[in-house]
């Protein structure tokens, strides 16, 4: 019997990694666009087990909807996981950031159309949902609250912004064509690495663990782990209850907690020293992920992730192993 298809964009990256492992480890053929399949950068994903067999690369950039099309053709099923992540501040916000993730976006529901797909999930990220000033201060956030666009262009939260807009037009552009579009929004997402290159969420945590600085910022950040994430892109493909945006984040904690729960662990490593005053997660006191658990989602406990990310970064030679 034919293997269900399904394409998954940017497949190289740090999610799509492992959101490939799974899909291949599930049985499904998969399509993925990298926009250099020769690049070293991919080369894990053809280690892969079943991807001999089941496993196709795609030449595309997000801005080509010919390669967008070509990749895409046959899937009935497609992961839109490729965006823009840097790990520092950008030059040109709209060149590098909002054009890619927007025209991006748009460029793969329209060959998502074209080519008659069943259910198109789209990776978007709960920076599209926390910075929103508006929403009441003693109130959870959940899928109903967006992220403020011109608080976002005021405050200069240019990715934030690209996410809040590939969302939002993802969104419309399934009220409008009835293409079936979820969209899962993750918080920051760690866990072990099994691309080459490090990526900009997988860098916080190596800073927090080698950089020894005197002090940083307390943020309140929600994390989740990357595997735990594949798997709820792949529920939201599956279950056909599945409707609408799904925020993707578990483990609230602040930076000094962090750091204290990492040393207890690890006390060996150049931690920060001390700490500013405690800041909100975004404008607000935190997330939820009821209605992802409600679908089926599980997820691991944070100490699991921390210690897979600390062990994978030893394994690369990132961190020291004593550490
Ligand atoms: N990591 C997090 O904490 C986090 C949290 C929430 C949401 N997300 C979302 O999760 C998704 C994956 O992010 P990640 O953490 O896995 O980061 P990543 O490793 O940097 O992956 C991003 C992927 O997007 C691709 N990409 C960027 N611009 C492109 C373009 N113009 N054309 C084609 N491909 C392009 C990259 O390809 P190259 O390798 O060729 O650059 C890479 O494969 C993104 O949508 C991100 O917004 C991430």
């Amino acid at each position: 019997m034919e293997k269900e298809r399904v394409c998954v964009t940017g497949g190289g990256g740090y999610q799509a990694s492992w959101l490939i492992k799974l899909l291949l480890s599930k049985g499904y053929m998969v399509h993925a666009t990298v926009r250099d399949p020769n690049d070293e950068k991919n080369a894990h994903l053809k280690k892969f087990e079943k991807a001999s067999e089941n496993l196709l690369l795609f030449k595309a950039d997000l801005l080509d909807y010919d390669n967008l099309c070509s990749a895409i053709a046959g899937c009935i099923g497609v992961f839109h996981v490729a965006s823009p992540v840097p790990p520092t501040s950008v030059q040109n916000p709209e060149v590098e950031l909002i054009e890619p993730a927007v025209t991006g976006t748009s460029n793969v529901l329209k060959a998502c159309s074209l080519s008659n797909v069943k259910r198109v999930v789209v990776v978007s990220s709960i920076a599209a949902v926390i910075l929103n000033p508006n929403w009441p201060k003693d109130r959870i956030m959940d899928e109903s609250c967006w992220s403020d666009k011109e608080y976002c262009k005021t405050t200069e939260k240019w990715y934030a912004l690209s996410k809040t807009e590939a969302e939002g037009q993802a969104i419309e552009y399934s009220e409008t064509t009835g293409l079936d579009v979820v969209t899962v929004c993750p918080s920051l997402i760690l866990g072990p690495m099994l691309q080459s290159t490090v990526n900009a969420s997988s860098l916080i945590l190596l800073k927090l663990l080698k950089d020894g600085l005197d002090t940083i910022e307390n943020k309140l950040r929600a994390i989740v782990d990357v595997r735990d994430v594949a798997e709820a892109l792949v529920l939201a493909y599956e279950k056909t209850e599945a409707k609408g945006r799904y925020i993707c984040a578990t483990h609230m904690i602040t930076a000094k907690d962090l750091v204290n729960k990492l040393s207890s662990i690890y006390p060996s490593f150049d931690y920060p020293k001390s700490f500013g005053p405690e800041e909100e997660l975004g404008t607000g006191k935190g997330v939820t992920s009821e209605k992802l658990q409600k679908l089926g989602w599980e997820y691991k406990t944070l100490e699991e992730t921390l210690v897979d990310s600390v062990e994978s970064y030893k394994e690369a030679g990132l961190v020291i192993k004593h550490g």
